[in-house]
């Protein structure tokens, strides 16, 4: 099973570029700019990467973020994501980065985009991996910040796809953000938003009716609610499923409860990502390893769960057929031998 995931053709989308920042590389940038990072070792900084909800894990991600600088930072950090999916058969990335987390510190929002873009750009050269960017509102911040934000996104129009919602969910409804999404989506730009992660299905119902989001990001509770549930069927909305991230930040407490099995049973258009994988333990295939077992190692679900990945991405009709072609042949050569 382990190489048929392996080999699986997959999109990403549902990846923080600043939650691929591994200790590893963090302690090099933190050198290369003099910074001293509250940690002796990269083993110390590992075993900090324990989370009891979602506002613990994103105390120790702003702060791992503050390494990041130079345009340079920003670059070598894609690209080391790039390179680790470059290994995974992954094929499209649509990835988050939170604005937001660099322009307070002074690093200008050019700074972060050109570097994550100009890796981007080099990873289609070299590895033939598609991508989007998408940049996400802080939801902890207010509306008036969010709007500030929208405005320096406008002259780079032709480098971002769509804007999303991210941070801490409790207590900051999609509702607080309904006027500057619809002047993202006036200006072009896809939406989508984090919710029913840890907040009720009225946030996903929220970020459907009033911020008219394409993805739902999580909407694991959408599972508390039968008609939400009809709703998201009946209009496929996709729902960007991060399984190692739902049990590192006890959304789930056990990958053996994880609702995926349920979702994919109701018909909910699921697929799998990664969500921060420096932080939670695995990249996209060990996602897809993590929750194999739950499917009884089914590969025509596995594939499924890959072509859900693609049929939900902000891609033409002619390159989503092309790419669910490929998943079916993978299929059709590993179902015959
Ligand atoms: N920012 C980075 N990862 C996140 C997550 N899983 N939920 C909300 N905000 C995030
Ligand atoms: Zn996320």
């Amino acid at each position: 099973m382990k190489s048929f995931i392996e080999g699986l053709p997959k999109a990403e989308l549902h990846l923080h570029i600043e939650g691929t920042f591994e200790p590893e590389l963090m302690f090099k940038l933190a050198e290369r700019n003099a910074i001293t990072l509250p940690y002796e070792s990269v083993e110390a900084l590992h075993e900090a990467y324990n989370f009891s909800n979602l506002q613990d894990f994103l105390d120790i991600y702003y702060q791992g973020m503050n390494v990041l600088r130079s345009e340079q930072d920003f670059y070598d950090l894609t690209w080391a994501y790039l390179q680790r999916v470059s290994q995974q058969a992954v094929t499209h990335v649509e990835i988050f980065f939170d604005p937001q987390g660099h322009v307070e510190r002074g690093i200008s929002f050019e700074t972060a985009l050109i570097g994550i873009y100009s890796a981007l750009q080099q990873g289609q050269k070299q590895f033939g991996i598609s991508f989007g960017v998408i940049m996400c509102f802080l939801r902890h911040l207010s509306e008036e910040d969010a709007f500030e934000t929208l405005e320096m996104a406008l002259p780079h129009k032709d480098k971002i796809i769509g804007v999303g919602l991210d941070s801490s969910e409790a207590g900051n409804p999609p509702s607080k953000f309904t006027r500057v999404f619809a002047k993202a989506r006036e200006e072009g730009f896809h939406v989508v938003a984090h919710a029913g992660e840890e907040g009720p299905p009225e946030y996903i119902i929220e970020a459907l009716d009033l911020l008219k989001v394409e993805r739902i990001d999580h909407g694991n509770t959408c599972l508390q609610d039968a008609a939400l549930v009809k709703r998201l069927v009946a209009e496929k909305i996709p729902l960007t499923v991060c399984p190692l991230s739902n049990t590192k930040l006890c959304v789930v407490d056990d990958m053996k409860n994880h609702p995926l099995p349920a979702m994919l049973k109701a018909g909910l258009q699921v697929m799998i990502n990664s969500d921060d994988p420096a932080y939670f333990g695995g990249y996209l295939n060990e996602n897809y390893a993590a929750i194999s077992g739950l499917l009884d190692n089914d590969k025509n679900l596995l594939a499924k769960l890959a072509v859900n990945s693609f049929t939900s991405a902000f891609l033409s009709d002619e390159n989503k057929v092309a790419a669910i072609a490929k998943v079916n042949d993978y299929l059709a050569r590993h179902n015959s031998n």
